[in-house]
């Protein structure tokens, strides 16, 4: 829409539509204007897949990649994952707590204004714990919306090595119930892939969890099709992520069920890997999609939607309406919010992004640059440039 308005009361939408209208309302005399120069406002971006907890970064296996070695292989070797799990559990929670917080900034400064954020560095009852109630607390302290999610099974940590089964059993019969009882999550997510949990494995953690109300999500089918994809739709999971090596079977499958597939294409872009998901073909069989950042130290850290919807329209060929509906209404469905974010309606929260750009195709066309120039978290601005 062009020359529109929003109106905000109490942190919440109660008008939206053309400009001249929403100023006759009576609600609007006395209303604070916020002018912003016909600057282009999306809804608050909903990334519905990050790891927000983490402590320092894996730049040196970056660069090792960058020489030759995979992700699988880094993995194998006792790098990965497993490296960011070993330093986690020497890391002092207030220290993951402000590099949480530092990181929350830059996504508030990027539009987003809600976000999912996984455990799953920690592996053991006290680290994944711990991960949940930080995330809790900051939900609570901070201006951005948190939804956690539990993910006890990512990687198979060291103390159960060769001895999987035994740790799924763990988590399905000791830590999902503790987290379901403590409330820390919402959600309860497997990394079921090649070289992580099997199809058999994810299910017995989903559905143990589903016994004590987290709803699944499922990282599938990005390093190998194991059959993930129709593991989430059996479990009427609210999302499949990844889906880079999903069939034309699983594509009508995903298309027919309520399962929202997110793609993750800076997973593809810092892997340095060509394929991606195929967005296009599933956007054409009618699935609902969802971009998400995946922001973590191994595979994608970045915490910028609009970069993530660049990628989105320039390499998986998605247009730019559909990218932005992937950052907002379908990921806020995927997080069972959409009655009250990712779009501008009445009723909704007052959570919006503000574009320096002349009109919304100009969003994911700029691509290494921000653009945000202000964010708005049930109408307070939790984010602004000086010169707007
Ligand atoms: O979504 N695949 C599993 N989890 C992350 C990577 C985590 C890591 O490498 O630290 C992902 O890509
Ligand atoms: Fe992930």
């Amino acid at each position: 829409m062009r020359d529109g308005a929003v109106l905000v009361r109490d942190g919440t939408i109660i008008a939206a539509g053309a400009r001249h209208q929403v100023a006759r309302l009576s609600e609007a005399r006395g209303a604070r204007k916020l002018d912003l120069g016909g600057r282009v406002v999306l809804p608050g971006l909903v990334d519905s897949h990050t790891h927000l907890i983490f402590p320092g970064s894996r730049a040196a296996e970056y660069e090792q990649r960058i020489a030759g070695a995979s992700y699988e292989k880094i993995a194998r070797r006792g790098g990965g994952i497993l490296s960011t799990v070993r330093a986690l559990r020497r890391a002092k929670p207030e220290a993951l707590k402000t590099k949480a917080i530092a990181a929350l900034r830059q996504f508030a400064a990027h539009g987003t204004t809600t976000l999912e954020a996984k455990s799953g560095y920690g592996l053991d009852t006290r680290s994944e714990l711990e991960i949940l109630r930080l995330l809790s607390e900051l939900h609570q302290e901070q201006a951005i919306d948190i939804q956690s999610t539990l993910l006890g099974a990512h990687v198979v940590p060291p103390e159960f090595r060769g001895h999987a089964d035994d740790y799924v059993e763990f988590l399905a019969g000791e830590l999902i119930p503790r987290v379901a009882l403590s409330g820390l999550a919402g959600f309860c997510d497997v990394f079921c892939d090649r070289g992580a949990f099997t199809v058999a494995q994810a299910r017995r953690v989903l559905t143990a969890g589903q016994a004590c109300g987290l709803v699944p999500r499922l990282h599938a089918e990005q390093l190998a099709r194991t059959g993930a994809a129709r593991l989430a739709i059996s479990l009427e999971a609210a999302s499949a992520d990844h889906l880079e090596k999903i069939n034309s079977a699983d594509i009508r499958a995903l298309a027919a069920s309520n399962v929202v597939a997110t793609l993750l294409p800076g997973c593809s872009f810092h892997l340095g890997l060509r394929e991606c998901a195929p967005a296009r073909q599933l956007l054409d069989a009618g699935a609902v999609v969802a971009l998400a950042t995946d922001y973590n130290p191994g595979s994608s850290p970045t915490l910028s939607l609009p970069m993530i919807m660049s990628l989105a329209c320039s390499q998986m060929r998605m247009s730019p309406a559909e990218a932005i509906a992937a950052v907002t209404i379908n990921p806020a469905f995927s997080l069972r919010r959409h009655a009250r974010i990712g779009s501008i309606e009445v009723g909704k929260y007052a959570d919006l992004a503000v574009f320096d750009v002349e009109e919304y195709r100009e969003i994911p066309y700029y691509f290494g640059v921000n653009y945000c120039v202000m964010t708005m978290k049930r109408g307070e601005i939790i984010y602004s440039r000086k010169e707007i």
